[in-house]
């Protein structure tokens, strides 16, 4: 089955959106440093962005957690697939996610990390598809609220392709 992307928010788009957010972010965090936690994979492109635009001091740690298998629905079973390297206690975190959707992932994820006693905890999506919610997670920071279309780019991908697109598109198959 062949898949064509058209084109849902251009580069420009996304990089302006990106350069707002870390805008604010800079100045909601005046004083302090950000501890940012990226989700891997898809998280990556945003972060590293992102991180380019924030001013105050900043620290990175990474972590993995499974919930999509090729399929472009949720199974629903959320896995720790590579933890963080460092401990999170008594930093100001922000969570860095490229997309929510149902919310399990991150449901799960932030209840985890909240158990780690960081002094605060906010979370940070490029894309939201409020659509699809099946669990409620209080999302900080939102790059671009999207409809519920399976899309890719920006470090989203279908069946681990199209990471690496400059833009967001949405995937159709014909
Ligand atoms: P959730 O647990 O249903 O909120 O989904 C979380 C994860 O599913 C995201 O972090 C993505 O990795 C993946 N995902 C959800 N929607 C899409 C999409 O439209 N394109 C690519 N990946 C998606
Ligand atoms: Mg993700």
């Amino acid at each position: 089955m062949a898949e064509k992307i058209n084109v849902l928010l251009s580069e420009e788009e996304v990089d302006a959106r990106i350069k707002a957010i870390g805008e604010q972010i800079s100045k909601d965090y005046e004083g302090k440093q950000i501890h940012l936690i990226c989700v891997l994979k898809g998280g990556t492109f945003f972060m590293c962005e992102l991180a380019k635009r924030i001013t105050v001091p900043v620290s990175m740690d990474f972590m993995a957690v499974s919930s999509y298998g090729s399929d472009t629905k949720s199974s629903g079973v959320v896995k720790i697939v590579k933890d963080l390297d460092e401990a999170i206690q008594g930093k100001d975190v922000l969570v860095v996610e490229d997309i929510v959707d149902s919310g399990r992932t991150l449901s799960y994820l932030l209840e985890m990390l909240r158990d780690r006693k960081p002094a605060s905890m906010k979370l940070c999506t490029l894309l939201d598809k409020p659509d699809r919610r099946i669990i409620d997670v209080p999302v900080d920071y939102t790059g671009f609220q999207i409809p519920d279309e399976f899309v890719v780019g920006y470090g989203l991908d279908y069946d681990q392709r199209y990471r690496n697109l400059p833009y967001i598109g949405i995937v159709s198959f014909e």
